[in-house]
């Protein structure tokens, strides 16, 4: 069952231990994204769900924000931080959204594998067309991608197995509901930080300039001149 967050705040400590596992720390330093979630938990917190079993155990949770867009490649935004960019300042602006764009879900540790994911976003797909958002979008995160870090994104969103379903488990289940594969987001976030920020994040050392494979990372990160930088790509994706 989907329960908007602000609804639920017994499930608020739960949630900030059980879903932050699912991530990795480097993740939540994006500088530009960091300037609008505030905002956005302010304009949008009819957005954040909780999804709860029929005995009211915690099992996923998800949240996207309402956006304007033309249904065009062309007109998608950037990836991750730009569609929440472009949400806040929308909002501000007096657009009307008609696209809702689901930015993140996760599912607790002990309950992934199960389908719940799909369960998820069944729900909040159901539940944005029914608040009038007839498009939903999704700039995803590929599981599998962390092992394939030097793969170019581009490349990576066109491999498929033997059944012609993605390779990939997370794009997989969004094809499996009926969604298509639209465009790579090659910059969906840029995260940069000093060496010894990058340090603490990833658990590494990085004594020299260079590039680095990481812990998590869906590409590698970039070090020099006493800074890190990495730029995650991900798949923007169209429910149907
Ligand atoms: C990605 C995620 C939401 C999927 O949730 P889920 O409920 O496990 O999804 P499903 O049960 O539909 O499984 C989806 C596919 O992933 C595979 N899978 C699920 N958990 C897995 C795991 N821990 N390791 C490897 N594959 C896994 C499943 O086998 C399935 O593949 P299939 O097509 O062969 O059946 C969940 O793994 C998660 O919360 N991860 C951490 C956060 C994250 O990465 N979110 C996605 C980015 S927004």
């Amino acid at each position: 069952m989907l329960i908007q967050v602000a609804d639920a705040p017994e499930y608020d400590e739960e949630a900030s231990t059980v879903f932050a596992e699912g991530w990795p720390e480097f993740i939540f330093h994006d500088a530009v994204a960091k300037q609008y979630n505030e905002r956005r938990g302010q304009y949008f917190p009819e957005w954040e769900f909780y999804y709860v079993s029929a005995e009211r155990r915690l099992l996923a949770g998800c949240w996207g924000v309402a956006l304007a867009w033309d249904g065009s490649v062309d007109d998608l935004p950037g990836g991750y931080t730009d569609a929440l960019a472009r949400a806040v300042t929308s909002y501000e602006a007096g657009i009307s959204p008609n696209t809702f764009v689901l930015m993140a879900a996760a599912v607790r540790a002990d309950q992934q594998g199960q389908g719940t994911a799909a369960a998820l976003i069944t729900a909040v797909r159901d539940h944005a067309v029914t608040a009038g958002l007839s498009q939903v979008i999704a700039p995803l995160r590929p599981t599998l991608k962390t092992r394939y870090p030097l793969t170019d994104i581009a490349t990576y969103q066109t491999w498929t197995r033997a059944d012609g379903l993605p390779l990939d488990p997370w794009l997989r289940t969004h094809v499996r509901l009926g969604a298509s594969v639209l465009a790579p987001a090659p910059a969906s976030q840029t995260i940069t930080g000093t060496v010894a920020e990058w340090e603490e994040w990833t658990g590494m050392v990085f004594p020299s300039p260079g590039t680095y494979t990481i812990p998590a990372g869906l590409t590698t990160l970039s070090v020099a001149d006493g800074l890190g930088t990495y730029v995650e790509p991900n798949i923007w994706v169209r429910h149907a």
